[in-house]
């Protein structure tokens, strides 16, 4: 079999022959080939942005791997900042280079203590997290100069460390504030997530123990959310790279993208749509209207995976862990009422529509206490680790702009009326 495609063009009868690699087709030949055509692809639908080494999914075997390790092992075997280390240096770490990492990670987790207030100051107790965790990003990007020159490898390895050991303590200073508490400063003794709980939770006066259960379910979590190889927000943070921006700036943007209900946010938009549904005798009606297009099955669906998104079922069984400990979340059976409905409707599995990772980690954060607000952050400070990988892979290697084209559909010249004359 040969490993290429033929394109012919009508118009003169020419054609040109185009080698398939690593299971692609560069665009170079084409573009040289048909000066002037584009390939219209909205949404990226079809379009390989570059070759990565980073994450693996097979969307149709549900499958996903870091750096070639299953999820399903990382999730049991693994912890979240050796998860990290995995994916920015492409290699687990041996126990001294996880030691010397943590160590590191702890190190650098204080903010600067003057910005951080003055920033959070400008928020109230209603203020959303994901806008003051993407400002807090925005403002870091002020404080380090020297992240500019982003050409070189040191300094990109310096803040890709500062970056994921940073987030955690803006997310939780965000959670804090919003409770009306002075955010907690980091402790070295205690680990990533320990410390996110104990600087999430603490009062003034009561220092938060987390529980132990807690803290594996929340680094389980960390690891499932840490990278998705080139999903909405990772592409935000590419492109915003590409201009050569400081990588807080593009971190920002990925935050900003990760937003949105139908990528990060969609973990606290299931949390709305289970209380909107109320009661389990509301589901068959739901699930009607959104039939009728009244609206989308938030954590159904996803662009690459067709058959199942193998978090979920991790995630699904670590939401029981939790529940045997806090009590079920009375959600849960809404949630299950929800899934079932839909996996036997001819809609969802006509489409390919399955529960996503947000489907159920919603139940668990909310079981833990955090409120739905803060869902998405949560999704934030482990993707962190993801996004600076994609960055510093596409900086290592001098990567073009992002500098898609269009197709023009709107007016022909035209002459340009006065406006007494319009
Ligand atoms: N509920 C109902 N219908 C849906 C849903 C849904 N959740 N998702 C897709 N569809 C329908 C859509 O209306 C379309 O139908 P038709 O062919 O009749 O027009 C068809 O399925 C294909 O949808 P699409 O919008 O072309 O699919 P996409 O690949 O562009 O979008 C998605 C993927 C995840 C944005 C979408 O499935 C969705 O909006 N899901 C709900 C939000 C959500 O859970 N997002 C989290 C994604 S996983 C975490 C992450 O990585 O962010």
């Amino acid at each position: 079999m040969k490993e290429s495609i033929t394109i012919t063009d009508n118009r003169s009868g020419e054609s040109i022959e185009i080698p398939i690699e690593d299971g692609g087709v560069d665009s170079g030949p084409w573009t040289k080939f048909l000066p002037g055509l584009w390939f219209k692809d909205e949404g990226f639908a079809a379009t390989a942005v570059t070759n990565s080494s980073i994450t693996y999914i097979d969307g149709g075997a549900g499958q996903l791997e870091y750096r070639g390790y299953p999820i399903e092992d990382l999730a049991s075997k693994s912890t979240f900042t050796e998860v990290a280390y995995l994916l920015v240096h492409g290699e687990l770490p041996n126990s001294e280079s996880l030691d010397d990492w943590n160590s590191k990670l702890a190190e650098h987790a204080q903010l600067d203590a003057v910005q951080n207030e003055n920033l959070l100051n400008c928020f109230s107790s209603h203020s959303h997290p994901m806008g003051m965790f993407t400002a807090g990003l925005a403002a870091l990007s002020t404080l380090y100069p020297d992240a500019k020159d982003v050409e070189d490898p040191e300094t990109r390895q310096k803040h890709v460390l500062n970056a994921i050991a940073k987030v955690s303590t803006l997310a939780s200073s965000a959670a804090a504030y919003r409770n009306g508490y002075t955010p907690g400063k980091p402790n070295e003794e205690l680990s990533y997530v320990e410390n996110f709980l104990s600087m999430t939770f603490s009062t003034s006066d009561k220092v938060f123990e987390p529980n132990p259960t807690f803290v594996k379910a929340l680094d389980q979590l960390f690891i499932l959310h840490a990278d998705h190889e080139q999903n909405c927000s990772t592409t935000a943070v590419r492109v915003v790279g590409s201009s050569h921006a400081d990588p807080y700036s593009a971190l920002s943007a990925g935050s900003a993208a990760l937003s949105g209900p139908r990528h990060g946010g969609a973990n606290e938009a299931v949390l709305n749509m289970l209380d909107d549904i109320g009661t389990f005798e509301n589901v068959n009606s739901f699930v009607d209207s959104v039939k009728n297009g009244e609206g989308r099955l938030m954590g159904f669906g996803h662009r690459v995976y067709k058959n199942y998104d193998p978090r979920a079922q991790i995630i699904k069984d670590t939401a029981h862990e939790i529940f045997e400990l806090t009590g079920k979340n009375p959600k849960l059976d809404i949630a299950l009422k929800l899934e079932e409905a839909a996996l036997e409707d001819d809609y969802f599995v006509s489409r390919k529509l399955y529960p996503n990772v947000d489907f159920y980690s919603g139940l668990i954060y909310q079981a833990m206490g955090f409120p739905v607000e803060m869902f998405t952050v949560l999704f934030a400070v482990a993707r962190t680790a993801g996004w600076i990988s994609h960055w510093d892979e596409m900086l290592s290697r001098n990567t073009r702009i992002a500098r898609p084209r269009q197709l023009y559909i709107g007016s022909e010249t035209r002459n340009f009326i006065s406006i007494e004359d319009r």
